[in-house]
């Protein structure tokens, strides 16, 4: 979407503060020998507090509130039975809304002990972000936040997923402009509005660049022994800086 007016600012302020608050709260809460699916619950619990629901789930009756990925998994990975434990790579993405606004973030967070390679690529990753981010403004071409991300990724030596990506975001989880790349695509001729709400979430990876639909349909994988991380914020495209939604 694109804010028209005060109002509608408002109303994304307040998703995007209930969907980080969500995030955090999970990140803070996340312990070894709990499972997915309670993990789940705490996200679940936090978002009914405020009477925002799943955006997943009401958009694409995904079978969970959030989405929680571990190690091979880049993406969308369901909540389940599965155990955390030490040293798992855990990528958790809240999605929600209320009153007909959306938010969406999302983080990769490691369980202790941490391997020193990871947290380089957790680092990479928010680092990647922060580039995307800087290049994300009005007139500027939608292509130059994946052009940004790719040259972030490339330099910390690690690949980008090449199938995931940022989108519009603001009536809807997804919308207008759609699929916004982690690499520069050069036909992309696509340019950014004052005003526009988007996500920007890079994806890098230790070795894949495109991830393969497991057997539940959902989880996106990576293939054993790759990792990902990946960090999300929705935020209104700007003049300057964009403005970031998803904070508290
Ligand atoms: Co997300
Ligand atoms: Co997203």
């Amino acid at each position: 979407m694109t804010i028209e007016n005060e109002d509608e600012l408002g109303r994304m302020k307040v998703i995007g503060r209930i969907v980080f608050e969500t995030l955090m709260l999970m990140k803070r809460q996340m312990q070894i020998g709990m499972s997915t699916l309670e993990l789940d619950k705490i996200g679940a619990e936090n978002l009914d507090k405020y009477g925002a629901r799943s955006a997943p789930m009401v958009m694409y009756d995904f079978p969970g509130y959030t989405c929680i990925s571990i190690n091979e998994e880049a993406a969308h990975g369901i909540p389940s039975e599965r155990l955390i434990e030490a040293g798992d790579v855990v990528n958790i993405d809240v999605s929600a809304e209320l009153d007909g606004y959306f938010g969406d973030t999302g983080g990769t967070f490691l369980v202790p002990p941490v391997d020193p390679k990871l947290q380089y690529l957790c680092q990479a990753t928010r680092k990647a972000l922060r580039s995307a981010m800087q290049v994300a403004r009005a007139g500027a071409r939608v292509n130059q936040i994946g052009a940004a991300i790719t040259k972030s990724a490339k330099k910390s030596g690690f690949v980008t997923i090449r199938d995931l990506g940022s989108h519009g975001i603001g009536r809807s989880l997804h919308e207008e402009p759609h699929f916004i790349p982690n690499f520069y695509d050069k036909t992309d001729r696509r340019v950014l509005q004052e005003g526009q709400v988007i996500t920007i979430e890079p994806f890098l990876s230790t070795g894949c660049e495109q991830t393969t639909t497991q057997a539940d349909g959902w989880t996106l994988s990576t293939g054993a022994g790759n990792f990902s991380a990946q960090y999300e914020h929705t935020m209104v495209i700007t003049q300057g800086k964009p403005m970031i939604l998803t904070a508290l």
